[in-house]
């Protein structure tokens, strides 16, 4: 697709559905800035871990947000954005199982959405952007012309983020997987701010049984359909 106008297009669904996989994928055919929302969260959860931030503490995370500074730069040699904590590149480490653990409580904290989400929206006043997250569709841009809510089986969504953590440590177990995502899941679907929801308006892709070719494909013809 050559030089189309500029929509937003966003991507909601559970852990390792293959959100970010296909957001780029879309951005790039379409010339958009892909923007991975949890990365933020991400981040943020990696500066509270290393400054021993307690964030059952309301006035403590309010404070610790004054000195967190998130920005996504783009790396020439991929062609990938990446996430930078205060200058820092964290784009490697904010993956690990133990940023991963905590995320989702953290991402549950009403100061730190209202301080992510208005980071999101800013970035998203000239459209022509895929975000990937969990409450995209619903709340940071709810009038996006595209929104997707992906699902896959749950088997297959643990195998693929098994395959994934396992190439950076052979230690982690399908066990340990696992738990961490339907830990994941249960905090992002029921927490009081923002819980992950399929929009009304939303088109749900379940691609437990399609490949990802075969789902570009697919989504390319809602796009057109949406840019009429
Ligand atoms: O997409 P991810 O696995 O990198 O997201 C990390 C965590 O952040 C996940 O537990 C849910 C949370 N998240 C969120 O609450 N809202 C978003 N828009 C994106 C992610």
């Amino acid at each position: 697709m050559s030089s189309v106008p500029a929509i937003i297009i966003t991507i909601d669904g559970w852990s390792s559905c293959g959100k970010s996989t296909l957001a780029k994928q879309l951005a790039r055919e379409l010339s958009y800035t892909y923007i991975d929302s949890g990365a933020m969260y991400r981040a943020i959860t990696l500066y509270f871990l290393r400054n021993h931030i307690d964030w059952t503490s309301p006035a403590e995370v309010t404070s610790a947000l004054q000195h967190i500074s998130l920005e996504f730069r783009a790396n020439h040699k991929n062609g990938q954005t990446e996430m930078y904590l205060n200058g820092e590149n964290v784009e490697y480490v904010i993956r690990d199982l133990v940023v991963a653990e905590k995320v989702s409580e953290v991402a549950a904290i009403r100061e730190v959405r209202e301080f992510a989400v208005a980071q999101q929206q800013m970035m998203g006043r000239q459209k022509g952007i895929v975000m990937d997250g969990r409450d995209i569709g619903t709340v940071v841009f709810p009038a996006a012309e595209l929104k997707i809510f992906m699902t896959a089986d749950k088997a297959i969504r643990v195998q693929r983020r098994f395959h994934e953590l396992y190439e950076k440590n052979p230690n982690v177990t399908i066990d340990e997987v696992r738990a961490n995502l339907e830990l994941r899941d249960y905090i992002d679907s029921h927490r009081e701010v923002s819980p992950l929801r399929k929009a009304a308006d939303a088109i749900e892709l379940d691609n437990s049984h399609i490949g990802i070719r075969e789902q570009l494909e697919l989504v390319k013809e809602w796009v057109k359909q949406r840019l009429g």
